[in-house]
């Protein structure tokens, strides 16, 4: 018998626009069934595996909540409390822990060391954010942002409706923006992105080297005009996980790239803000913008556990 291929999911681009299409309407099922105290055991007696080798709030309880909802269950890991740290090597840590659970979520440092793991792993791999990406955070994002500016007259995601729009992404060329510019390459939107200088975004790494479709990111000096017209602003912390010897200097070169009441004025006026939080206000951005009228960040944050569900379901159950 020929087992199915390993679906993994390392970066954005490993699914494409008709998977995820499928996935936000998903989404808005497994959430409409979790609001109204409906059962969803669709991984009964199926373990996820997550290991945290960052910090991490949301996407522990959004994974951990989310699969015990699925009727399976979870075992937690870091660095400090298993063999990971007292190195042994990445691949035997694959293969053991591979064997005994249906499912891996990882959050580390390097992209190389997930790609390492999943190479040995045999079972799906998900990516709980790496330096370069945080596409588990992009899909809430998306479904987040369909929820509020595009619905279909029965209320459901209509994917098609990210064509043509505009994200402004203002702060630190990061695993968040890199998310980004692979999201609208894929999906038909367009990123502004505006960061300081030495900080900019590294195509390269972005897209693996591939070039990526003309129009799908531009790149602004001022923050102000990076928002003009967006449909939707958002940031990030000045200083990622990982990078904390680099606070000081980026406190002072991030300076101006604090999103603020006159970046939203300039924006659509029906312009939602966005970020992955956690937030530092008064630094990437003003307190009467995150905790104002235009910024979805809680239903933000909530969605990652209904875009989760949706996304393990599918890398181990495939289209239901
Ligand atoms: N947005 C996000 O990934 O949050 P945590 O670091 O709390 O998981
Ligand atoms: N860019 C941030 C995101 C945190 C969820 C970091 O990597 O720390």
């Amino acid at each position: 018998m020929t087992s199915p291929a390993i679906r993994h999911y390392l970066q954005f681009c490993d699914l494409s626009a008709d998977e995820y299409a499928y996935l936000f309407e998903r989404a808005a099922f497994i959430k409409r069934k979790f609001k109204a105290y409906e059962k969803h055991h669709t991984l009964s007696d199926r373990t996820l595996a997550m290991i945290f080798e960052k910090a991490s709030t949301r996407t522990r309880v959004s994974f951990e909540a989310g699969m015990y909802q699925l009727g399976g269950s979870v075992v937690h890991l870091t660095t400090g409390d298993s063999q990971l740290g007292r190195a042994e090597p990445i691949e035997d840590s694959a293969k053991v822990i591979s064997r005994m659970t249906d499912l891996v979520m990882i959050r580390t440092f390097e992209q190389e060391k997930i790609e390492r793991f999943a190479a040995n792993s045999r079972v799906p791999v998900i990516n709980g954010l790496t330096n370069e990406f945080h596409p588990c955070q992009i899909v809430a994002d998306l479904f987040t942002f369909l929820e509020h500016r595009g619905t279909d007259a029965e209320g459901k995601p209509d994917m098609a409706r990210l064509a043509g729009k505009t994200v402004a992404w203002v702060g630190d060329g990061n695993n968040m923006a890199n998310t980004w510019l692979q999201a609208a390459d894929l999906l038909g939107f367009t990123v502004h992105v505006s960061t300081p200088s030495g900080y900019e975004i590294d195509e390269k790494l972005a897209f693996g080297g591939r070039t990526p479709r003309a129009g799908s990111y531009k790149v602004f000096k001022d923050p102000m005009d990076a928002c003009r017209g967006a449909d939707l602003v958002t940031t990030d912390v000045w200083t990622s996980m990982g990078y904390e010897a680099e606070n000081e200097a980026r406190r002072k070169a991030f300076a101006d790239w604090c999103v603020d009441e006159a970046m939203m004025a300039v924006a659509q006026p029906d312009a939602l803000f966005m970020h992955c939080l956690p937030a530092h206000r008064g630094e990437e951005v003003q307190a009467e913008v995150i905790d104002g009228p235009q910024s979805v960040v809680w239903d933000e944050a909530e969605n990652r556990m209904h875009a989760q569900k949706a996304l393990m379901e599918y890398l181990l159950l495939g289209r239901l």
